[in-house]
C-alpha cells in the first residue's frame, strides 16, 4: 500500500521549509571569564597530544578527530574533485547525518562547517570546525563513556552527546567540545517479564533493553517477530532513548499508551562525575525522576534503558482533508476553530495522530490529517468523524467554501503501519524555528472565535504550516499521578501545536526569530496561558523557557543538576541549569557573571 503524500509525519514537512545556512549563532549576554570558561584548543589549558593519545588508548582506539567530510571540496591539500562530487551526492540523504559522528540536522545553529559544494571547488579554504566538536568518542560500551566524561571533567572541556543529530535547537553539537557519540550502542534484548532487581515497587512488564544508539525503525522491525509493538516516535531515524525519551518523547500511539517517558522501567547511565550507575524506582530514584523528561545532555550520558513492550495491534488510519475553494479566509479559520474545538471529543473517543494546515496558492488553504485508531476498524474511526462532516454539509455558511474527503487504510500490525507511514526524508540543512504550545481542552474549546482570530492573525509567509500533534490525550493523562520530570502540562494536553517557521540564509535569521517570538509564540501563549511547551520542539531562545518546558518541576531539576554536576561538565542550550553559562564570541562558554 502506498500512503498518500500528506500522510508523512508532521516533522517531515519541515524538510521542505528550511534550507542551508552557514553562520554560527552566539547568544549575547555577559560572561565572566575570570570565574571560569571552558578550555579552548588555542589555550594552554587544552590537553596536549599525549593526553589525547592516552584517552584514545583508554577507549581502545575509539577516539576520532573531527574532519568535516566536505573538506575534499575546499582549496588545500585535501581537495579532491571526484571525492567532492561523491560526497555532495550522498550529503542529501538523512543517513549522512544520523550515521555521522558529528553532522547534525539543524546546522543553522552550529555553523555548518565546510558543507559539500555540489562538486564545484569552494573559493575559501575550510579552516574552522565552527560548532562541531573537536574530538568524538565512538562509544560502544559504558567504560569508554566513563573515560570521556572523566577526561572532559578533568581538563575543563565542554562535553556534548550526539546520538542521531535530530535535535532542533543545536544541542547535539558544540564548539571546542569533546563529544560522546552513542550511535553504535545498539543491543536489544527482549524479555516477557522485566522487573528491576530488588525493586518490588515496579510492576513487572514485558520489555526490551536497548542500547542508546537504537533508532525507532530498527526497533520496530526487531520487535515484530516477538509479536510486540513499542511506543515509538513518529520518525524512523530518531533515537529511542536519547534526547527523544529524555525530553518526553511523543508518539503516534501516545494517546493510547502514553509518552516515551511512561514506558521506561530502568536506565543505565554515566553520571557527570564519570560513574556508571543504574537508575530505577528503587536505585538512584532522583536520576530516574530527572531523566524522564528533564531533557538530554544534562544529567549524564544514558547508555541503555529498558522500556515496555505491548502485544502488537492492528492500526486503522483515517485520512481527512478539507480544502478552501473560495477566497473567504474568515470562513476557513472559523471552520478550523470548529475542527480544533472537536479534538478533545475525537481524542477521548480513540483517534490520535497528526494534522497539517498549509497554504494552497494565495488566499487558499488546505488541511490534512492522518488520524489513527489502535485496534479499531475503519468504520469505527469514520463514525467518530461523521458529526464533523454532517456539520459541514448541513451548514450553508461552510458548504459553499469548503470541501472534504475521507479515506482509510488499515494495517494488520504496528510494523506495517510504521514502515509505510514513516519514511526517511532528505537532509535538513538549515534551521527550523518552532514556536509552539501545548493546547489543553480549555484552549481548544472555550473560545473558538479567539482561536480562529489567532490562527488568522499569526498566518503569514513566515509560516510554512501549522502542525498539530494529537499525541497526548487520554493515553498521556492516565499517568498524571506518576512523579517524574516531564512537563506536567503534557498530562492535560490534546494538541501540541507548532507554527512551523524557518530561515534559509543568515540575514533572515533575526527577522524570522523576531516574528516567531513576537507574533507566533506570543499569540500561542495567549491562547493557552497556563500550559507550556515541549522542550524538544520549542522556539530557539524561547522567553521563560524554564517554566515553559518544565512548569513546577523546574526548581527541583535545577537543584538536582547543580548537585550532580556542580562543575557543569554537561552543558546544552536552554537545558536545565544552562542559564548559569554564557555562550560567547568564537564559541566560548563561560560561567554567567551572577552564577
Ligand atoms: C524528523 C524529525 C522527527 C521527529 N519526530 C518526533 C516525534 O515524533 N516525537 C517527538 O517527541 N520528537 C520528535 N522529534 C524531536 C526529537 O525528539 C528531538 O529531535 C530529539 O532531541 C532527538 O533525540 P536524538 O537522541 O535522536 O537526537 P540528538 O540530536 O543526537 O540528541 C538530542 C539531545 O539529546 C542529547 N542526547 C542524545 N543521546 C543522549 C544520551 N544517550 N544521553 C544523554 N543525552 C543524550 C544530546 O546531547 C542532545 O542534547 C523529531 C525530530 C525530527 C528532526
Ligand atoms: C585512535 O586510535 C586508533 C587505533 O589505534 C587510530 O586509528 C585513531 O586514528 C586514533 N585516533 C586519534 C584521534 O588519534
Ligand atoms: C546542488 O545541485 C542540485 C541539483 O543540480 C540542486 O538542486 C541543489 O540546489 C544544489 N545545492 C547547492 C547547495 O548548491
Ligand atoms: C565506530 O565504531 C564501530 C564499532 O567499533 C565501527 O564499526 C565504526 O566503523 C566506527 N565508526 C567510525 C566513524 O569510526
Ligand atoms: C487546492 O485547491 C484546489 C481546489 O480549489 C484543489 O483542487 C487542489 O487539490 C488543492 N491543492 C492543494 C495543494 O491543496
Ligand atoms: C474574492 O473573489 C471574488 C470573485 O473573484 C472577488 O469579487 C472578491 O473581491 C474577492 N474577495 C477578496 C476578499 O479578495
Ligand atoms: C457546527 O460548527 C459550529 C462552529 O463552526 C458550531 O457552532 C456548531 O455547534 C456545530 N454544529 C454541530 C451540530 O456540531
Ligand atoms: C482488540 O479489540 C478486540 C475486539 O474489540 C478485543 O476483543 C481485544 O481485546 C482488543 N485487544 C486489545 C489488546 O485491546
Ligand atoms: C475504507 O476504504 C475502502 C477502500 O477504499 C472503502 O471501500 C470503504 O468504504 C472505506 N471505509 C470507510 C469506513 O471509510
Ligand atoms: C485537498 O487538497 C489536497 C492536497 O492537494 C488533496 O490531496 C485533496 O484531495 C484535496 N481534497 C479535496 C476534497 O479536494
Ligand atoms: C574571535 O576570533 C577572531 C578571529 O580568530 C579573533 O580576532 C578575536 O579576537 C576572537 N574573539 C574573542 C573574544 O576571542
Amino acid at each position: 500500500m502506498k500512503p498518500p503524500r500528506f500522510s508523512i509525519p508532521a516533522m517531515h514537512l519541515l524538510t521542505s521549509l528550511t534550507y542551508l545556512s552557514s553562520t554560527k549563532i552566539f547568544t549575547e549576554a555577559t560572561s565572566d571569564p575570570s570565574s571560569g570558561c571552558k578550555c579552548q584548543p588555542s589555550q594552554p589549558c587544552w590537553p596536549d597530544s599525549d593526553a589525547w593519545s592516552k584517552l584514545n588508548r583508554t577507549t581502545n582506539g575509539a577516539l576520532l578527530k573531527t574532519v568535516p567530510p566536505g573538506i575534499v571540496c575546499y582549496p588545500g591539500p585535501a581537495y579532491d574533485k571526484e571525492a567532492c562530487e561523491k560526497i555532495s551526492e550522498i550529503s542529501v540523504y538523512r543517513k549522512w547525518i544520523t550515521e555521522s559522528p558529528f553532522n547534525v540536522f539543524q546546522s543553522g545553529w552550529n555553523g555548518n562547517p565546510c558543507p559539500p559544494t555540489n562538486g564545484t571547488k569552494a573559493k575559501e579554504p575550510c579552516n574552522s570546525l565552527l560548532g562541531s566538536p573537536v574530538y568524538v568518542i565512538n562509544a560502544t560500551n559504558p567504560s569508554q563513556v566513563e573515560a570521556g566524561v572523566k577526561f572532559a571533567k578533568k581538563h575543563n572541556i565542554r562535553l556534548i552527546v550526539k546520538n542521531t543529530g535530530h535535535e532542533f535547537l543545536g544541542r547535539s553539537s558544540g564548539a571546542h567540545s569533546l563529544s560522546i557519540w552513542t550511535h553504535n550502542m545498539r543491543d536489544a534484548e527482549f524479555t516477557e517479564s522485566f522487573q528491576p532487581k530488588k525493586c518490588s515497587k515496579t510492576k513487572p512488564h514485558s520489555a526490551v533493553t536497548i542500547g542508546s544508539g537504537m533508532q525507532w525503525r530498527d526497533l520496530v522491525i526487531l520487535a515484530h517477530p516477538h509479536g510486540k509493538l513499542v511506543v515509538t516516535g513518529g520518525d524512523p531515524t530518531v533515537g529511542c532513548i536519547g534526547g527523544f525519551m529524555q525530553g518526553g518523547g511523543h508518539s503516534p500511539i501516545g494517546s493510547k499508551y502514553g509518552m516515551a517517558v511512561d514506558q521506561v522501567l530502568e536506565i543505565k547511565l554515566v553520571t557527570p562525575s564519570g560513574k556508571y550507575i543504574t537508575a530505577n524506582e528503587c536505585e538512584n530514584p532522583e536520576y530516574f525522576w530527572a531523566l524522564r523528561g528533564g531533557g538530554g545532555g544534562t544529567f549524564g550520558v544514558v547508555t541503555s534503558a529498558t522500556i515496555k513492550t505491548y502485544p502488537t495491534q492492528p492500526i486503522s488510519v483515517a485520512i481527512q482533508t478539507f480544502n478552501l475553494t473560495s477566497n473567504n479566509t474568515d470562513i476557513w479559520w472559523d471552520w478550523m476553530a470548529y475542527v480544533h474545538s472537536d479534538i478533545p471529543r475525537i481524542s477521548d473517543a480513540g483517534l490520535m495522530g497528526y494534522t497539517f494546515i498549509f497554504p494552497n496558492g494565495t488566499e487558499r488553504f488546505a488541511y490534512a490529517a492522518a488520524l489513527m485508531m489502535v485496534n479499531g476498524t475503519a468504520e469505527e474511526a469514520a463514525d467518530i468523524l461523521k458529526p464533523v462532516y454532517a456539520n459541514l454539509t448541513a451548514n450553508s455558511k461552510y458548504k459553499d467554501h469548503i470541501i472534504y474527503s475521507h479515506t482509510n487504510i488499515t494495517f494488520p500490525d504496528y510494523m506495517s503501519y510504521f514502515t509505510a507511514f514513516f519514511q526517511t526524508g532528505a537532509t535538513q540543512t538549515g534551521a527550523a524555528v518552532l514556536p509552539s504550545r501545548l493546547l489543553d481542552a480549555r484552549a481548544l474549546t472555550e473560545d473558538p472565535a479567539l482561536f480562529a482570530a489567532t490562527l488568522k492573525k499569526m498566518w503569514s509567509p513566515f509560516v510554512g504550516a501549522y502542525l498539530g500533534h494529537l499525541t497526548a490525550g487520554p493515553g498521556v493523562a492516565q499517568y498524571k499521578d506518576v512523579d517524574m520530570a516531564l512537563n506536567p502540562a503534557w498530562r492535560r494536553t490534546y494538541n501540541h501545536f507548532i507554527a512551523a517557521s524557518g530561515w534559509d540564509t543568515p540575514d533572515q535569521r533575526e527577522i524570522v526569530l523576531d516574528n516567531a517570538r513576537n507574533v507566533l509564540e506570543y499569540n500561542l501563549r495567549k491562547l493557552a496561558p497556563g500550559t507550556g511547551q515541549y522542550v524538544n520542539e520549542a522556539l530557539y531562545g524561547s522567553e521563560g523557557w524554564q517554566a515553559a518546558n518544565w512548569g513546577a518541576n523546574y526548581p527541583r531539576l535545577f537543584s538536582f543538576k547543580n548537585k550532580v554536576d556542580p562543575q557543569g561538565v554537561l552543558y546544552c542550550f536552554n537545558c536545565v541549569g544552562s542559564e548559569q553559562w554564557v555562550e560567547g564570541p568564537n564559541g566560548s562558554l563561560c560561567r554567567a557573571s551572577w552564577a
